[in-house]
């Protein structure tokens, strides 16, 4: 008697499992808590991370409000300086979020 395994149906039918796992474990490695972590490196470049770091003004620390409210007065500038060319790049959302996660990171 010959046995008839048919590959092309069992090999989808297989990954089933793998692929429902993939759903459910993928979500939990998105990082809700820190959003604009990943903006916020960008500033880093040139400000620094810490209240010792060389650099053009400490921005760990500093109230959300007011880094957000700099960034939005550099965006009306319309000079080719470097902070206002920069802060044109970003959206009100953006700026949130990376001003909100330099506020509260503590080095
Ligand atoms: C390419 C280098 C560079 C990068 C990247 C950069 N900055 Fe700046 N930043 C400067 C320089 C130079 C100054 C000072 C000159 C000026 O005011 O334009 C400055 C000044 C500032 C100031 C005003 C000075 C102060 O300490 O209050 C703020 C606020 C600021 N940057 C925020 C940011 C934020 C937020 C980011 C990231 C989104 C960022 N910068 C990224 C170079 C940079």
């Amino acid at each position: 008697m010959k046995m008839k395994c048919n590959l092309r149906r069992l090999v989808p039918v297989s990954w089933i499992p793998v692929l429902a796992l993939g759903m459910f474990c993928s979500s939990s490695q998105a990082d809700p808590v820190e959003p604009g972590r990943l903006l916020a490196s960008n500033c880093f470049q040139c400000h620094g991370l810490k209240d010792s770091s060389p650099g053009f003004g400490k921005l760990v620390g500093r109230k959300a409000d007011v880094l957000y409210q700099a960034m939005k007065d550099y965006q009306a500038d319309p000079s080719i300086q470097i902070m206002p060319v920069h802060a044109r790049g970003y959206t009100d959302e953006q700026l949130r979020a990376l001003t909100e996660w330099l506020s509260a990171y503590r080095p």
